[in-house]
């Protein structure tokens, strides 16, 4: 048997032994070696530079992505064990960020659930499917709140809030690592992008953010710090400038603040060709400068772009960097390496993927995930749950039979879309009903996707304007032909995510033309929304009675909608973004600060005098089929002193006649102090199941950490003495109201 020491490590991988092995190792090393771990290498035919197995065979690789082969990886592996100078292990990654073969709903779906276990058991499926793959390390979570829905990679975050996003980031690194490295069923986490890319000016991907240090501690940096806590391994930077210093080089980001600062002791990687991008923005004079400048900033591995490897080793010999500053970089590569336990199984068994996809488990997660996630948003005359006995359906619009739309963004390096569609989840519901199904005209971008066009339907050749008219038609006929008509629209999946942003945030193509066309019928409507953004619906929202927003759900996402539109899952999510009235009033967010006129007083409502800037759908809401009354709310006391802790009670009671779920809210206003405050804050949530005329208490605690913030005045984190303003509601409009205080 191993020793073990006191933490129950064997012996062996106990930090101080992984410290005195990674310095042998370093000892026996050349600089070659050293700068090869340093570098990943892109394994796909386009890639340039160096095929990883020359490099691997010369002197070793610190990673290889873009690569999706089982039996490659071990053959890889081979090279590095028995044929590279030091016989160090690969890392082999790749971009699963929600899901491998079993495909979760998107990030902000799975925010959107309020319930992190949702996306805590998710990425625990996805770490062992993926590392059963052979993959170790997982390019995500992705952590960068957005609040401007134009972005197309809102869809990969938890959307606009950082107690919120920093909630789902802590699970979403326990579901990735679990609890110890050296877990053979677990991958290696990423905190991405670090930091700011959510602000991308205009919504434009990769354009410079410019956000002064309060938003960036109150706002942006929280869910990276709440990654950290959660013992995260990996960070990478992000792409673009942040203040006209560009991430991928940025000492502050990466030296002073993440090390110095929050201590962190994992690696950091590049976002892909982001050093050399440092000739791109402006900043290094060519690709040895940003291999300089990169690795003085802190950043240890340089994703694709081959500037460390080929500029490390003459900046060395010219004295421009020293030795020791190269070791420090490889040394969290190679206790990670150690702490995994790879030098010692550095294989996988090739069997064992279609064993551990084939747990019907995984499927039965997916489901469950999907249907937390879904946020109702109009339910006019209860038309929702539907009737098990209605006989003749038609499903209309672009979407209802898609998988990829249905699985989301990211599906990519040889993954073959397998969902089931709304389409077949809702034939599988009503498998004895007619249902007929018309798509309408085809949405497309109108520039294609620069990585080709994943969509089955953009593959596809664009629609004649004749061909699509014929297609309009036949839908409005298929309608016409139907009792209740369920109409399956959005963005198609390259629609959003990255490369994927867009001005307008109206639904694409001739799609509301469609809806209003079989709304004109006169019959019971349905409008299933698949997306990865916020839309501005506000037809819909007006004159459709009933609106499921599913996201982009994953591979379980039909029978999940179905589930809910036929009263089998009452639905309980709840919005993690607001949805704008119009793509033009990004970025648009709850959490802002009073401005010059006050929004009580008439006339003074609004920002714009060509309609009102406030959100269609506010962050936080959803419906149910049942109803929720949130009452009593009591402080343990209504002062309490700076630094010490008060606890929050309400009664929350189902007054409907179906059990449901209600995501309790907290949110907070600090009325004056050192700086400005926003009007609202969340401060805690809870998600809860009630049987009818049941209640519940639920209990949040207000202490220094959510009491406290950064403030730009005292260059510091504070907790001020002040009145505090504190609602508990069911969204972040919440009326139900108490004071504290907060003295010195
Ligand atoms: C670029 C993306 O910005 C990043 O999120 C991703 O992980 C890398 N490419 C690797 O695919």
């Amino acid at each position: 048997m191993k020793k073990m020491d006191k933490t129950g490590t064997p012996a062996s991988n106990s930090s101080d032994e992984i410290a005195k092995r990674v310095d042998a190792l370093l000892n026996q090393m050349s600089l070659a070696e050293k700068v090869g771990q340093l570098a990943q290498v892109g394994g796909a035919d386009w890639n340039q530079g160096p095929k990883p197995e020359e490099i691997i065979r010369e002197r070793g690789v610190g990673s290889v992505l873009w690569l999706n082969d089982t039996k490659r990886f071990n053959a890889l592996q081979k090279i590095a064990m028995e044929e590279s100078p030091s016989k160090i292990p690969v890392l082999f990654a790749l971009d699963v960020i929600h899901g491998y073969k079993t495909v979760f709903p998107v990030p902000l779906a799975m925010a959107s659930s309020w319930d992190p276990s949702v996306a805590e058991q998710a990425q625990t499926i996805a770490a062992k499917e993926s590392r059963a793959a052979g993959l170790h390390w997982t390019f995500g979570p992705m952590l960068d709140i957005a609040r401007d829905a134009r972005w197309g990679r809102i869809v990969e975050g938890a959307g606009e809030d950082p107690y919120l996003g920093s909630a789902m980031a802590a699970a979403q690194v326990r579901g990735f690592q679990g609890a110890d490295l050296s877990d053979p069923e677990r991958v290696l986490a990423c905190a991405k992008h670090f930091a700011g890319y959510g602000a991308a000016d205009g919504g434009r991907d990769y354009d410079p953010v410019y956000l002064p240090e309060t938003q960036l501690r109150n706002v942006y940096f929280p869910p990276f710090q709440a990654a950290i806590k959660a013992g995260v391994s990996t960070f990478m930077s992000a792409y673009m400038d942040l203040n006209n210093v560009p991430a991928n080089g940025n000492r502050w980001l990466l030296h002073d603040i993440l090390r110095e600062e929050w201590g962190f002791d994992g690696f950091v990687i590049s976002d892909a060709f982001g050093v050399l991008n440092l000739v791109t923005q402006g900043h290094a004079k060519d690709k040895s400068d940003a291999a300089f400048r990169s690795l003085n900033a802190g950043l240890n591995m340089d994703m694709a772009s081959n500037s460390y490897l080929d500029s490390l080793e003459a900046l060395v010999n010219n004295n421009s960097i020293s030795i020791e500053q190269i070791d420090e970089m490889v040394k969290p590569i190679l206790t990670i390496k150690m702490k995994m336990g790879l030098f010692e199984n550095p294989y996988v068994d090739e069997t064992l993927l279609e064993k551990v996809i084939a747990l019907p488990e995984h499927k039965q997660a997916a489901r469950r995930a999907a249907q937390r996630s879904m946020v109702l948003l109009r339910n006019e005359g209860s038309l929702l749950p539907l009737s098990k006995e209605l006989k003749n359906v038609a499903v209309i619009g672009p979407l209802a039979d898609s998988m990829e739309s249905t699985e989301g963004s990211w599906m990519v390096f040889g993954h073959k879309p397998d969902a089931v569609t709304v389409l077949q989840g809702i034939r599988n519901k009503l498998s004895d009903a007619k249902i007929t199904y018309a798509p309408g005209p085809d949405i497309r971008r109108d520039i294609p996707h620069p990585f080709g066009e994943f969509d089955a339907t953009a593959k596809k050749p664009r629609q004649t304007p004749e061909d699509a008219d014929a297609a309009f038609q036949a839908a409005v006929e298929t309608a016409q032909n139907a009792d209740l008509i369920i109409a399956v629209m959005g963005e198609s999946q390259d629609m959003a995510g990255e490369f994927a942003s867009r001005a307008s945030l109206d639904l694409p193509g001739r799609q509301e033309e469609l809806l209003k066309a079989v709304s004109a019928l006169g019959k019971p409507i349905v409008l299933v929304l698949l997306n990865g953004r916020p839309l501005s619906i506000n037809w819909a929202a007006e004159h459709v009675p009933a609106i499921l927003e599913a996201w982009e759900p994953g591979s379980e996402g039909g029978n999940a909608v179905a589930d809910i539109l036929f009263g089998d899952v009452n639905p309980g999510g709840k919005l993690p973004v607001c949805f704008p009235r119009n793509g033009n009033h990004a970025p648009l967010y709850y959490s802002r600060v009073l401005t010059h006129l006050p929004e009580d007083r008439p006339n003074y409502l609004s920002r714009y005098w060509d309609g009102p800037t406030t959100p269609l759908y506010p962050f936080g809401f959803g419906l149910s089929y049942t109803t929720f009354s949130i009452t009593n709310l009591k402080l343990s006391s209504g002062q309490v002193k700076v630094g010490q802790s008060v606890t929050v009670n309400v009664d929350v009671t189902n007054t409907g006649k179906v059990a449901g779920d209600e995501v309790v809210q907290l949110y907070i206003h600090q009325k004056w102090g050192s700086d400005s405050r926003p009007m609202r804050e969340l401060k805690g949530f809870e998600r809860i199941t009630l049987q009818p005329n049941e209640t519940k208490k639920v209990t949040f605690q207000l202490g220094p950490d959510e009491l406290g913030y950064w403030s730009t005045n005292a260059d510091k984190w504070i907790q001020d003495a002040a009145p505090f303003d504190i609602w508990v509601g069911a969204d972040s409009l919440a009326t139900l109201h108490a004071d504290l205080e907060v003295f010195g």
